[in-house]
């Protein structure tokens, strides 16, 4: 059987909370358990450094990330599970793609697009200001990421698109140029099934919002957490709308098709708020909490976290090795013997 090579990146710069989880974590980890996919899943901590340069935080979002994966039943068994930082092949590759990438291409990359504009829109002189090489050359990084290991498929948030788009420029521009077929060209796959969940002021969850709810806080913080988010005014008693609803949609990216349902005509039939948030409360911390315990115990033992990730390094380098020593003797840079 020709498998499916399916592989992601997460940027290692924040905690894991609900919307990572049913947005990605929860497709990833399903995907891993299916016979005809082969995965490869990253933690991107050389892409954290372009927007972090809070040595700690990187390091703790690395072991926080890791630990989520593997307590929510990532199995390293079916999938190779890594660090970009581990794998020296990575950055090699993006130099001889960096060589092959027109800087044109950069300058459409919206990340750096964006801070132009914002540039602009500030009066400033210096149309790069607060833009380092880093983030101008983040998608060369990516695209060497991804055609390292010859990825088919890279599920990927809609934002992301473009980047996947670059990665078969790129990849097909060196196949092109040194005449071979050195590189898999990737499609993105972006799941419209998948849910992108809201966070507590009803903007979508994201860490830049300051609006989420990390999945492993403690009982009390999880209730406090709940309780803040954003309902309307609407007493016990009044018919409430679910499909407007924050909460209820937290609550239904968990619960089953059933429970679900039950929660609808509990709307309709005018559930007060805090009794609302209280279910959902009680619901969410009973699924998470044999999770939040192996989470907790991974946590005390770093050691174990980095043998697992260090066991994924070495079975991504059986891959990168031979592949990086082809693109470096096509280009010129083999052996003299
Ligand atoms: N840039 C991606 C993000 O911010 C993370 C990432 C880095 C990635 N390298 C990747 C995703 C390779 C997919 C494939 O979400």
């Amino acid at each position: 059987m020709t498998k499916t090579r399916v592989l992601t990146g997460i940027t290692t710069t924040g905690t894991p909370h609900l919307g990572n989880y049913v947005g990605a974590i929860k497709p990833a980890i399903e995907a891993s358990q299916r016979p005809d996919v082969d995965s490869f899943y990253f933690l991107a901590d050389l892409h954290a450094l372009i927007k972090c340069q809070d040595p700690k935080r990187v390091q703790q979002s690395r072991l926080e990330i890791a630990a989520t994966w593997l307590a929510l039943g990532l199995d390293t068994d079916n999938a190779v599970f890594y660090r970009q930082s581990d794998i020296p092949e990575i950055p090699e590759l993006t130099w001889m793609l960096s060589c092959v990438c027109a800087k044109g291409l950069m300058n459409r990359a919206h990340a750096y697009k964006a801070v132009v504009a914002e540039n602009e829109e500030l009066g400033h002189q210096d149309m790069d200001k607060g833009v380092s090489m880093g983030l101008f050359g983040y998608p060369v990084l990516m695209a060497a990421d991804i055609l390292m290991f010859n990825a088919n498929k890279v599920p990927v948030g809609r934002d992301q698109i473009q980047h996947i788009e670059m990665a078969r420029d790129m990849g097909g521009r060196f196949n092109h140029l040194y005449k071979g077929q050195y590189f898999t060209l990737p499609e993105a796959v972006v799941d419209d099934k998948v849910e992108v969940l809201n966070g507590l002021d009803g903007r979508k969850m994201s860490k830049s919002y300051n609006n989420t709810i990390p999945l492993f806080v403690s009982e009390k913080k999880l209730q406090k957490l709940v309780r803040k988010i954003k309902t309307n005014s609407l007493e016990p008693g009044e018919p409430k709308d679910p499909d407007s609803c924050t909460l209820f949609q937290i609550f239904s990216a968990f619960a089953s098709a059933e429970e679900t349902a039950t929660m609808r005509t509990d709307y309709e039939n005018g559930i007060g708020w805090g009794e609302a948030k209280d279910r959902v409360f009680e619901y969410l911390n009973v699924h998470l909490r044999e999770p939040r315990e192996r989470y907790n115990a991974l946590l005390e033992d770093p050691g174990h976290i980095e043998d697992v990730l260090k066991q994924g390094a070495e079975k991504a380098r059986a891959e990168a090795q031979p592949l990086m020593e082809r693109v470096r003797e096509v280009a010129g840079l083999g052996r003299f013997v």
